[in-house]
């Protein structure tokens, strides 16, 4: 097809356009961290940028160089020595934030505990001689596979006070998957518990470790905390209580000094294909990161009290949870459990009161509470909220505009961030108090960060679709997929020269605003047109009868490609074959008749993984006709037996 400009097509073609426009108030403005002239005084030079940001923290030898860069390989703050615990804990210790609440703790069953920054710092201290004690040293791998306990972030701060690299695996994942991340990093020592609470029930993460450890020899210790009073089988030799090690230890512990490039941690993420890639984060350019978009993105303060919903076995608890709002000293609230459990208001019960001001969750989580209605955050009081966020996905206008309506009371700012765990950080996004904000739109990249909207070819696409792509290092980049360099350079490194590929389609506007499309492989190609599934989606759900949406292509004769929806309806609305039609001629009117979909179908539930992405590969699997593809991530695989019977029955 013809693009506007009548050349050939970019790459995607952009179909929904979102008017909506949303201004800072002055008030937030006059107190945010962020003005106007970052932006400028960042493009003057990115590395000064990042080098007077790397300044704020803590080192224990200055760097000789801001960075060195060789495509794809990135050193930033050569030289330069730290640990990051010191910026983390110490720091605070001794600038008078001593017993500040570093965290207010709360279990799903209602236990709560409140974990000052000295009490942490004794704990990471004692916990990092138990572990010195059963011989981990740096450069050592230690896996981890934890509910969201505060031990998880003891456990992963102990490791980084002498060096060693943690991993942590969600602890959602089956024992075949903590198994398999296992073996890739060699790990000597396993961190775990008894179990965890979800949802009412028991995770039995001992018993799931002990499956996955019949077939890791590396692993030569275990460390149990004692979450509950959960049964559970207990190798004498090779497994330790928390408790009675932490007994014995020592409250001191000198934080180990390492280079700004040594390894940090390595967080497993899955690829389209193939065995989850362990991806490689190092010190210094990682901190850095994470610390400046805390103080910028989520514009903390003082008197703050910052909750990110996710959990800390996804990226967003490791940089948004750990690492950011600790080297920012704030205030945190950390949730163990679900947000309806024991009922749909959970998490405005918490944030009403703890006084949360600052909230960062995902489009799925907003999703949910719009299907289960205003009527459960309008019980509480929410007016300490002054800023929210949203990660993961594109969020549709809609969710976002219930977002700020119904949880933001029409005055908190919205930062809609883009990033990824390769990123380690938010890269594209609002800067609260400076950027007027679009339902929808990520906006624009963060101060320092240069991204574009590139073709095939890698020819720049100024305004409507393509391929978006991260042209200049950043501090939290990748530094590799742990034992495998060639995936590395193949997955992010070979579309383009020297360019880095994150592997999301993306359109950008005339007011330079990025609007993310999803993965690439989430783009249907009919009848000429590529169509991104997530902007039919945005159209269904926009309906009145549809709560959630997910759009797949499948093989057609003439077209390709054609589109099939699963919908999820809400309210009273029952599934036949006006509301179908009905459907179909709603995408055709707001999209144009290109993108209505040959297929309506109904799914009470969709299949979401465990972090609650769709995973549409597999409604393509059913849609096909194909045998179901992998499900092991799935958070419920019973969802999709359920929709592939209503598919056949249609
Ligand atoms: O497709 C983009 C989507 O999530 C992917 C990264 O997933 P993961 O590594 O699991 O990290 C998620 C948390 C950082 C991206 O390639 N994504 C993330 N944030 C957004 C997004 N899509 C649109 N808008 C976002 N704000």
């Amino acid at each position: 097809m013809l693009s506007k400009k009548g050349t050939k097509a970019a790459t995607i073609d952009t179909l929904l356009t979102e008017k909506r426009k949303f201004k800072p108030s002055s008030s937030f403005a006059r107190q945010a961290n962020a003005k106007k002239s970052i932006y400028t005084t960042a493009k003057k030079d990115y590395v000064k940028f990042w080098e007077n940001l790397a300044s704020e923290l803590v080192w224990k030898k200055k760097w000789k160089k801001g960075l060195t860069w060789k495509a794809p390989d990135a050193k930033w703050f050569v030289g330069g020595k730290l640990n990051v615990t010191e910026s983390c804990l110490d720091r605070h210790i001794e600038e008078g934030r001593k017993n500040q609440a570093a965290f207010i703790w709360e279990g799903e069953p209602g236990d709560r505990r409140t974990l000052t920054y000295y009490e942490l710092y004794k704990q990471v201290c004692k916990f990092a001689n138990v572990l010195k004690s059963l011989g981990i040293r740096k450069g050592d791998r230690v896996a981890i596979y934890l509910p969201m306990i505060p031990e998880l972030v003891i456990s992963m701060l102990a490791c980084a006070r002498i060096g060693a690299i943690h991993s942590v695996v969600f602890g959602g994942f089956s024992p075949e998957s903590l198994r398999d991340r296992i073996l890739d990093l060699e790990a000597k020592l396993l961190i775990t518990a008894d179990g965890g609470y979800r949802r009412g029930q028991i995770i039995p993460l001992k018993h799931d470790a002990d499956v996955a450890l019949n077939e890791c020899p590396s692993v030569t210790d275990v460390i149990i905390i004692k979450r509950g009073d959960f049964l559970l089988r207990f190798k004498e030799g090779r497994d330790h209580w928390y408790h009675r090690m932490m007994q014995e230890a020592d409250a001191h512990c000198p934080p180990v000094s390492v280079d700004s490039e040594h390894p940090l941690f390595i967080l497993y993420t899955s690829g389209t294909t193939g065995k989850p890639k362990g991806i490689m984060h190092t010190t210094g350019g990682y901190l850095t990161g994470v610390y400046a978009t805390t103080k910028y993105v989520f514009d903390v303060k003082g008197d703050d009290v910052f909750w990110c919903t996710a959990d800390i076995g996804w990226i967003t608890g490791h940089s948004y949870i750990v690492y950011g709002p600790m080297a920012m000293g704030v205030t945190q609230v950390m949730y163990e459990g679900a947000p309806d459990w024991p009922d749909k208001d959970r998490f405005w019960q918490i944030v009403e009161d703890y006084g949360v001001s600052v909230f960062y969750t995902a489009p799925t989580a907003i999703r949910a509470f719009m299907k289960w209605g205003e009527q459960f955050p309008r019980k509480h009081d929410l007016s300490t909220l002054r800023l929210l966020g949203t990660v993961g996905e594109p969020i549709n206008p809609e969710a976002w505009m219930w977002y700020y309506e119904h949880i933001g009371n029409k005055k908190c700012p919205i930062v809609d961030t883009w990033w990824q765990t390769e990123t380690g950080h938010i890269l594209i996004t609002p800067l609260p108090g400076v950027t007027a904000t679009k339902p929808g739109s990520a906006t624009r990249p963060f101060p320092g960060i240069e991204a574009k909207i590139l073709d095939e070819q890698g020819r720049e696409i100024k305004e409507g679709g393509g391929y978006l792509a991260i042209t200049k290092p950043w501090p939290g980049m990748l530094r590799g997929i742990w034992g495998d360099r060639k995936r590395f350079i193949e997955t992010y490194w070979s579309k383009w020269d020297g360019i880095y590929f994150p592997g999301d389609g993306a359109k950008i506007d005339k007011d330079k605003y990025f609007w993310i499309l999803g993965r690439v492989d989430d783009v249907i190609n009919t009848a000429g047109h590529r169509i991104s599934t997530m902007e039919v989606e945005s159209a269904l759900v926009e309906h009145n009868a549809v709560v959630e949406a997910a759009v797949v292509g499948i093989p057609h004769e003439l077209k390709g490609q054609c589109l099939v929806a699963f919908v999820t309806l809400g309210g009273e609305t029952t599934f036949d074959d006006i509301i179908s039609r009905q459907l179909r001629d709603f995408v055709a009117r707001k999209i144009g008749a290109i993108a209505r979909p040959e297929r309506i179908i109904n799914a009470p539930e969709l299949p979401k993984t465990r972090s609650g992405k769709i995973m549409r590969r597999l409604l393509r699997d059913i849609a096909t006709g194909k045998l179901l593809g992998d499900t092991t991530t799935l958070a419920d695989p019973d969802v999709l037996a359920r929709i592939q019977r209503r598919y056949e029955e249609d």
